[in-house]
């Protein structure tokens, strides 16, 4: 008799994913123990996964499959902050988690990985890329040459991570690279920004209410601000962080994506590529800075200390601060400026978007106060932490006279749905297993975002910084807010 599978419970989801396996490249870093395996582990304890399903962990350190799993059940109790931990849910999941030690460079490791995957009785294989990035071409090179990228009757996936690239042409060699052995269909590449419920939601807000769209336009939108601040700073990260920097970090990938989400037309379907289409265009409607406008419309700053960290070379030039003016040339946004930043070290961890809509055409009753954070006709998407949506507005205080204050009407995801929200990697991992890429990035957007600040890096890497140029726990340089004044504006401080 057929054992009925403890990780599914076939009443309480629709969504389940099929019998597969995943392989995950660079198991042994960061990601693997911070995301992806509390993510897999989540969707088990959530009776999402087929009993069988299959985890290979790869990288060059030699391990058994015993210590690699104590290791990943380390993470899990980690790091899965709120599910608890079930020893027996553990038990039976762990059956399936193997590791196989080798060099990416090494071809006898995918013929290793080929038996391994074989073994687990799976033909629907999903490959992780989580390595360094110097690494993903050899991978997929080792993956082709061991026709381990197709398979007769079954699916053969690539999960590519950020960053994608380290500018156009880098980005470009790799998407040609990659279609040589994985076709685009099967290629996810991954935002984890896109995979955040509050930024899913933009899409529900927006087309799904009637109400908005016809005030989502240049007409009555005046300005767009969109704020992704940490508070920590590299955190052991320096080696990678000081050649990336914010601007490539988190504008090219995350924030773009979000600004697109937020300013794409409504697609006629809600389906993967029809969706796609949509933000890729929007992306191609950003306009290019000329070179002489790239100081007027972008800002880069490096906290005081960041020089002095681990791995970090005492004369870096790295942004860990980034803002930038974009324009978008098209009929539903010319005009509309959409100032974006990004950096570590401001004062507080906050995403989100400030949509900010033109006063009323008369002020009857006086202004409201002009300071950014309590001027009226102001919607905010909260992306984190506070998961929500505030509208600003001004309302007639009690009493004599008609004197009016601004007040906030507020919704709150933790008090509105009282659940827990499924973290981005548990939403994008069960997608890629389901074959829906609508959440990741194709090919197209990847490179037409690399092109949107390809000027601005250009710029950036001819220049000499005065280093650095704003305090641990402020909210940036001045010429952030310099680039603002010059139009009469001021960013609004979270
Ligand atoms: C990552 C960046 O992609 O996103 C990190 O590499 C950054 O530098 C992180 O800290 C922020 O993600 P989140 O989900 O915490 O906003």
């Amino acid at each position: 008799m057929a054992t009925a599978n403890p990780f599914s419970d076939p009443l309480r989801f629709e969504r389940r994913v099929p019998e597969c396996a995943i392989v995950i490249f660079g198991a042994n870093g960061d990601l693997t123990k911070r995301k992806l395996l509390p993510a897999l582990y989540r969707l088990a304890h959530d009776r999402r996964l087929p009993e069988s399903f299959a985890i290979v962990g790869n990288s060059r350190t030699a391990m058994t499959d015993e210590a690699f799993r104590e290791r990943m059940c380390d993470s899990v109790k980690q790091f899965s902050e709120d599910t608890e931990f079930d020893p027996a849910l553990w038990d039976r999941f762990s059956r399936n988690i193997h590791y196989v030690a080798g060099d990416m460079n090494d071809p006898a490791l995918y013929t290793a990985l080929a038996a391994k995957a074989e073994a687990t009785g799976q033909k629907n294989m999903l490959f992780y890329l989580s390595t360094q990035p110097s690494y993903y071409g050899t991978v997929v090179d080792g993956l082709g040459q061991a026709g381990l990228n197709r398979c007769e009757g079954g699916w053969r996936r690539i999960i590519v991570e950020k960053p994608f690239g380290h500018d156009l042409s880098s980005a470009h060699a790799l998407n040609q690279h990659l279609q040589q052995v994985f076709p685009e269909r099967e290629t996810y590449r991954i935002d984890h920004y896109l995979g955040k419920e509050t930024v899913q939601n933009i899409f529900g807000f927006r087309f799904g209410n009637g109400i908005f769209e016809p005030l989502w336009n240049r007409r009555y939108i005046s300005q767009i601000q969109i704020t992704a601040a940490e508070s920590i700073g590299v955190e052991g990260r320096g080696a990678y962080y000081q050649e990336a920097g914010a601007l490539r970090d988190m504008i090219q990938n995350h924030l773009l994506q979000v600004m697109a989400t937020i300013a794409m037309e409504p697609s006629a379907v809600f389906e993967s590529d029809a969706v796609r289409d949509e933000r890729a265009k929007l992306l191609r409607s950003i306009r290019i800075m000329k070179p002489e406008d790239v100081p007027r419309y972008s800002v880069a700053g490096q906290y005081k200390g960041f020089r002095e960290e681990e791995g970090v070379n005492p004369q870096a030039q790295t942004d860990t601060y980034a803002a930038a003016t974009f324009y978008v040339d098209n009929w539903r946004w010319a005009g509309v400026p959409f100032f974006i930043r990004s950096g570590k070290k401001l004062p507080k961890r906050v995403t989100d978007i400030a949509i900010q809509f033109k006063a009323a055409p008369l002020a009857l009753f006086g202004e409201g106060s002009g300071e950014p954070n309590t001027r009226p006709n102001l919607l905010i998407l909260r992306i984190q932490p506070e998961e929500g949506i505030s509208l600003r507005f001004l309302s007639k205080e009690p009493g004599e006279g008609m004197r009016l204050r601004p007040v906030s009407m507020d919704f709150n995801y933790g008090t509105s749905f009282g659940e827990r929200s499924p973290s981005a990697y548990e939403t994008l991992l069960m997608d890629a297993m389901q074959g829906d890429a609508t959440l990741y990035t194709r090919q197209d957007m990847v490179e037409a975002s690399w092109k949107v600040i390809q000027p601005i890096l250009e710029d950036w890497g001819n220049r000499k910084f005065t280093f650095p140029n704003y305090e641990p726990g402020s909210w940036g340089p001045a010429e952030a807010d310099a680039m603002l004044g010059r139009l009469g504006l001021k960013w609004r401080n979270s």
